[in-house]
């Protein structure tokens, strides 16, 4: 969602750096972001600690967690329509017309309410709750409830990601890979995309085949 659907994905860092700033007055550099995507709150926040070098206990670690919500839902107040990523509202609707199944597969707590600000809910099918899954991503988890939620085997999906965490996640499911963003960024995915304004059906239904085909 963060960075495919929404753009929404630098607020996320955008948070984590007030945070940083304001508890430990310590900066955080570009390259941590790369670290920070696509996993959950408490994956990036230990990730951020280990790099600041910083030991605190469960209650701290938990308060900061929630602080860090706290900014990133405060950067969301005049979240609307607008913030949907190039193209994808058309993606999406095209896949609905051809009666593709779509879910949400995303890290993010607050993924329903990004749905509904940004209009784009009625577009889904299902939505994991990734509080329920065990092992967040890089682990295949969440994407295989994905597909056990639309009722279909991970061969007759694919998934779109924006982040290391989620190619990987995508890769030990088995689902075809699409990466949103540069090679450094996504470069391990079936199939890249610079940008959502990029993304055709047409390539992401080829790569889907000759995978699926050669299986
Ligand atoms: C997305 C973002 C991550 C973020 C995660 C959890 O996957 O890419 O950077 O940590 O969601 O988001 P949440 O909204 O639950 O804090």
């Amino acid at each position: 969602m963060d960075g495919v659907l929404a753009d929404t994905a630098s607020l996320h860092f955008k948070a984590w750096r007030k945070l940083a700033k304001e508890n430990f007055g310590r900066s955080l550099p570009d390259e941590l972001e790369n670290k920070t995507r696509g996993i959950s709150r408490s994956d990036s926040l230990s990730v951020i600690l280990d790099y600041l070098e910083i030991t605190v206990s469960k209650a701290k670690f938990h308060r900061l967690a929630e602080e860090k919500n706290q900014i990133y839902r405060n950067f969301l107040t005049d979240l609307s329509p607008d913030e949907v990523l190039p193209g994808m509202r058309d993606f999406i609707t095209d896949l609905r017309k051809k009666g593709i199944l779509t879910a949400l597969a995303s890290a993010s707590q607050n993924g329903p309410f990004i749905l509904e600000r940004t209009g784009l809910s009625k577009y889904f099918n299902a939505i994991v709750d990734p509080s329920k899954i065990e092992a967040g991503k890089p682990a295949p988890d969440i994407y295989l409830a994905a597909t056990a939620a639309l009722e279909l085997s991970p061969k007759e999906c694919v998934g779109f990601e924006d982040a290391v965490s989620g190619i990987q996640s995508l890769k030990a499911a088995g689902i075809v890979s699409v990466g949103i963003g540069s090679d450094h960024e996504v470069g391990q995915a079936d199939l890249r995309f610079s940008s959502t304004g990029d993304i055709n059906f047409d390539d992401v239904e080829e790569i889907w085949a000759e995978i699926t085909n050669n299986a």
